[in-house]
C-alpha cells in the first residue's frame, strides 16, 4: 500500500478500504506521511466527500491514534459537550461549569480555533497560567477531586486529529461533513466521556451553511456516537449573526464571566438553556426540560455555577485575580452607522474574518494569537439604529489592522428601513 495510490483513489472520487484508511492515519502520525501528502488527501476528501462507512473509519483510526480513556471509575455518568464551531461561541465556557455545578462530572477535550471559529483552548489559553496541556492522570484527577476539567488535546489523545485539524486550517478545509464529524467524534471518543451533547451551528458564521447539511452532520456524528457507546444529543443552532455581544479570546471570557454572574445575552442565554436541560437529561437527572432549564437559572442566581468556574480555573493553574481586570487592547475604536433603521443582517462570517485581521485566530499554523483584539458588537439584528449610533467597537493593538477591521465590520451589518422577521436560534433537536 501507498500514500500516491491512496490521494488518487478519492481524487477520482472512489471509496477508501478500512486498511487504506488506517494506513494514512498510522503513517501521518509516525511522520512517514508528509504534511503536503496529507493536505492533497484531505483536499481530495473534501472536494469527493465520503460515505458514512469511509467516515466511521477514518473517525475509528483517528480515535484510536493515541491513548482512549477510561473514565468509568469515576462515575457511570461523564458529560462531554463540542460545539462544530462558531463565531462569539464562549458557550462551553458558560455551561460546563453550569453543568458541573449539579454534580454532573464534565471531562472536556476542547480544540483551537479553525478558520474563522474561535476555539474553547485559545480563549482559556488567554487567562495567564491557564494549563490546557495536563497530563492525562490530572485531567482525571481534577474530575475526581472538583467534577470538571476542560484541556486541550494532548499528545496523546486523538493525536491525528490535532494534526489534521491543523492542517486543515491551512489549507481552506474546514467545512466538511466528513472531515468535521471524524475530527469532534474521534476526541470524543478518546477522551472516555459516556453522554454527549454537541452544539452544531448552522448558518454564515459556522461550517454547516444550511440546515440540512447541518441535520445530516448531526445525524452522521450521532450514528457513530451510537456505535461508541456514547449516548448523543445534537443541538442545532442558528449561526445567522455572531453569538453574544463579545467576539475575540479574553473578550469572551470577559463576556462568560459576567454570563456566570447573570448578565447574559439572551440569545447566549437560549443555547445555554436548551444545551444544559439536555445534558440534565441525558445524566438521569430529570426528563423534564423546562423545570432543567429552572434548575439551571437558579444554580446561576445562587453563584454555584460562577464559583465552579473559579474553582477550575485555579485548578488548572489560572490567575483568578486576573479575571477582575481582563487586559484589553490599546486602541477601542468605535464603528458608526451611516443608516437609519433596523438591523437586518450582521454577517457571523464577515465579523468572524474582521477577528481573524485582527489577530485573535491564526492565518498560518504557527501564528500567534493576539489575545485581547477582537470586536464588541453593542447593536444585534432587530435592534433599532439612528445614523451615528455606535454598531461595534473594534478592539485592536495594530495601527495597521484599524482600517480594514472597520470596513468589514461595516459590511457586516445590513439595515433595513422595517423591523426584520424573527428566527429562532434553535433550529432542531436530533
Ligand atoms: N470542531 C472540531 O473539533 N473539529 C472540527 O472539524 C470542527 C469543529
Amino acid at each position: 500500500m501507498n500514500i500516491l495510490d491512496i490521494i488518487a483513489k478519492k481524487r477520482d472520487k472512489k471509496e477508501l478500504s478500512k486498511e487504506e484508511i488506517d494506513y494514512f492515519i498510522s503513517k501521518y502520525i509516525s511522520g512517514e506521511i508528509t504534511d503536503y501528502q496529507a493536505a492533497a488527501l484531505v483536499m481530495a476528501i473534501y472536494i469527493n466527500g465520503m460515505n458514512y462507512e469511509e467516515t466511521k473509519n477514518l473517525t475509528l483510526a483517528m480515535a484510536h491514534s493515541g491513548k482512549t480513556l477510561d473514565l468509568s471509575d469515576i462515575s457511570k455518568t461523564i458529560i462531554d459537550k463540542h460545539s462544530s464551531g462558531g463565531v462569539g461561541d464562549k458557550v462551553t465556557l458558560i455551561l460546563m461549569p453550569i453543568v458541573a455545578s449539579f454534580g454532573i462530572p464534565v471531562a472536556k477535550m476542547s480544540g483551537r480555533g479553525l478558520g474563522i471559529t474561535g476555539g474553547t483552548i485559545d480563549k482559556l489559553e488567554s487567562i495567564p497560567g491557564y494549563k490546557t496541556d495536563l497530563s492525562l492522570d490530572e485531567f482525571k484527577k481534577n474530575i475526581k477531586e472538583i467534577g470538571i476539567s476542560l484541556i486541550g488535546q494532548t499528545e496523546n489523545l486523538a493525536p491525528a486529529d490535532k494534526k489534521i485539524y491543523a492542517l486543515r486550517d491551512t489549507i481552506s478545509c474546514t467545512e466538511s461533513i466528513p472531515l468535521i464529524a471524524s475530527s469532534i467524534m474521534s476526541k470524543k471518543i478518546a477522551a472516555g466521556a459516556n453522554k454527549l451533547v454537541l452544539e452544531v451551528t448552522c448558518g454564515s458564521g459556522a461550517f454547516m451553511k444550511t440546515k440540512e447539511d447541518a441535520e445530516t452532520l448531526s445525524k452522521v456524528m450521532s450514528k457513530i456516537g451510537e456505535l461508541a457507546g456514547i449516548e448523543t444529543v445534537c443541538v442545532i443552532t442558528n449561526m445567522e449573526q455572531p453569538i453574544g455581544k463579545n467576539i475575540g479570546n479574553a473578550l469572551e471570557v470577559e463576556e462568560a464571566l459576567k454570563a456566570l454572574q447573570g448578565e447574559m445575552e439572551e440569545d447566549v442565554k437560549e443555547i445555554v438553556l436548551c444545551l444544559g436541560a439536555q445534558i440534565i437529561k441525558l445524566a438521569g437527572i430529570s426528563t423534564d426540560i423546562e423545570k432543567n432549564k429552572e434548575m439551571i437559572l437558579e444554580n446561576l442566581k445562587n453563584g454555584k455555577a460562577y464559583r465552579k468556574f473559579i474553582e477550575l480555573i485555579e485548578k488548572q493553574h489560572g490567575n483568578v485575580e486576573y479575571l477582575n481586570h481582563i487586559e484589553k487592547a490599546k486602541q477601542i475604536i468605535p464603528v458608526k452607522a451611516d443608516k437609519s433603521g433596523y438591523v437586518e443582517k450582521l454577517r457571523a462570517e464577515t465579523i468572524g474574518r474582521a477577528a481573524l485581521g485582527l489577530g485573535a485566530g491564526r492565518v498560518k499554523k504557527e501564528d500567534k494569537i493576539d489575545y485581547t483584539c477582537g470586536i464588541v458588537l453593542e447593536k444585534k439584528i432587530w435592534d433599532k439604529v439612528s445614523v451615528g449610533d455606535t454598531l461595534a467597537y473594534v478592539h485592536s493593538n495594530k495601527e495597521e489592522n484599524i482600517e480594514e477591521a472597520i470596513e468589514k465590520v461595516k459590511e457586516a451589518y445590513g439595515i433595513a428601513e422595517k423591523e426584520p422577521e424573527r428566527y429562532v436560534d434553535i433550529l432542531n433537536i436530533i
